[in-house]
């Protein structure tokens, strides 16, 4: 079979799948599966495969696998991060905390940053590339989750501190000048995508309460976490913010800043006591 032919086939087989991006995929999936370059694809048309393999791995798109996981990897703020299945694909939102944070402080070189809930450490190692001198560290419950986010920061040769604790509970008993979090915060009911719902780890996605159980454990803790000036950069869901916002200031936390994202939801919100 030809690679025309066979992107040609894919791509048809894929639009359930993929929609607009299904050609796009077809040749994402190929060039993977070859161990080629897309550009490399694209100019060998008639190029002759053998499509046994290849189908094996279409076949788990067809299924609705997300291709970041099928890849092994996933673009975040400009940097390749490895990802599978024990950790949640980052998100584009979640570039704006990166960019917040990085923006808000980047005349400061002497900065002790905590990344709650780290995954696949794609916040803290993105903002240890900025800030190389920051003192970083990523927690999270999940323990196959901080060994892929070990992995990441030795891939990007960034050196960062991973501690396994559920929200506060084993951290060491230190301040920082900086708590970031992306928790987990869909609320149990709400129906996802196939995509997410079949793939994406549950204790990376769902808060009880609501979903917003983990936000109710950082406005009671996090101030135990803080320096005196210290701040609080949290991604939320695009309908928690008022109930959010509600909820920190019953705990005498001031709202300092609401970042929208491109569009025009509510998605970060930046914290003080
Ligand atoms: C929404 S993901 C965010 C991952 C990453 N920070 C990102 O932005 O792509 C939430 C993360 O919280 C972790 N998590 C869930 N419950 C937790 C808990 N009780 N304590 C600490 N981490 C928890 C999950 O394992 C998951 O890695």
């Amino acid at each position: 079979m030809k690679i025309f032919e066979w992107i040609q086939e894919a791509s048809e087989k894929l639009h359930e799948v993929a929609g607009e991006s299904s050609r796009l995929e077809a040749q994402i999936i190929l060039a993977f599966a070859l161990g080629k370059s897309r550009s490399w694809i694209l100019t060998h048309a008639h190029h002759t495969i053998d499509p046994i393999s290849i189908n094996k791995i279409l076949s788990r798109r067809l299924q609705h696998e997300p291709l970041p996981y099928i890849l092994g990897e996933k673009e975040f703020y400009g940097k390749m991060f490895h990802v599978n299945r024990s950790v949640l694909i980052p998100r584009q939102e979640t570039e704006i905390l990166v960019e917040t944070i990085l923006q808000t402080h980047k005349h400061q070189k002497d900065i002790s940053l905590l990344d709650l809930c780290t995954g696949s450490g794609c916040i803290s190692i993105s903002i240890k590339l900025n800030q190389p001198y920051w003192n970083i560290s990523g927690s999270d419950i999940s323990i196959e989750a901080l060994d892929t986010a070990k992995k990441n920061a030795a891939f990007h040769n960034t050196d960062i501190q991973f501690i396994h604790s559920n929200m506060f509970n084993h951290l060491p008993k230190q301040q920082y000048d900086i708590i970031v979090s992306n928790p987990p915060y869909i609320c149990k009911t709400e129906v996802l995508d196939k995509q997410v719902s079949a793939f994406e780890p549950h204790t990376a996605l769902y808060a009880n309460n609501n979903g917003l159980e983990m936000y109710q454990i950082i406005s009671n803790e996090a101030k135990f976490y803080l320096k005196p000036h210290g701040l609080l950069y949290l991604e939320i869901g695009y309908k928690q913010s008022e109930r959010i916002i509600h909820e920190f200031q019953s705990k005498n936390w001031e709202c300092l800043n609401i970042i929208k994202d491109l569009s025009g939801h509510q998605r970060v919100l930046v914290f003080k006591t």
